[in-house]
């Protein structure tokens, strides 16, 4: 099996919106909403002109999700990472994760980190597999 990350292209748009409007994604998203066309038009002229952090996986050459790294502090990036859901399970996102820590090192990159919702087994084990370790937990209580 051969999972590649390649830097995002123009023409990955609407794939790129497409897997993250997935119902399996979103509740596994932080943000859960569906996201507009116009809303992810904003992402991409943020980013995807640089593209530097933005990064499809393919899968025996097949582009089947995106990996992003967010800045969080100096040389510290937040890694999010989305699959197709008819190509989870398979191991790509743990390998997806291997081959983002060689970038990270490549790149002078000091901590790479995963924010994981509860419950969400897949993800909590693509992060353990690869040695990150479990350092906080949050817990938030909705006033009504
Ligand atoms: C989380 C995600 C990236 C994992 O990618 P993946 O390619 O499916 O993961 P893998 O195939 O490498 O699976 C890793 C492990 O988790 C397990 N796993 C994957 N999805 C699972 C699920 N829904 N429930 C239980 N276990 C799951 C796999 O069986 C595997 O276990 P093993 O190593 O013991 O065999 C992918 O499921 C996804 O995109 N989910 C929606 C978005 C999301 O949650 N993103 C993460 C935000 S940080």
């Amino acid at each position: 099996m051969m999972v590649l990350l390649r830097q995002v292209r123009e023409e990955d748009f609407e794939k790129i919106l497409n897997w993250r409007n997935e119902p399996q994604v979103r509740k596994n998203s932080f943000n859960q909403k569906e996201i507009s066309r116009n809303e992810h038009l904003d992402y991409w002229h943020k980013r995807i002109k640089s593209a530097e952090y933005d990064f499809i996986i393919s899968h025996n050459g097949i582009d089947v999700g995106l990996l992003r790294l967010d800045k969080r502090e100096e040389k510290a990036y937040e890694v999010n990472i989305m699959i197709d859901p008819k190509h989870q399970g398979l191991g790509i996102g743990s390998d997806a994760i291997k081959e983002i820590k060689k970038i990270a090192k490549a790149r002078g990159i000091k901590k790479l980190i995963g924010r994981v919702k509860h419950g969400n087994v897949g993800s909590n084990k693509i992060f353990e597999k690869n040695e990150f370790q479990l350092r906080y937990v949050v817990y938030e209580l909705d006033i009504e």
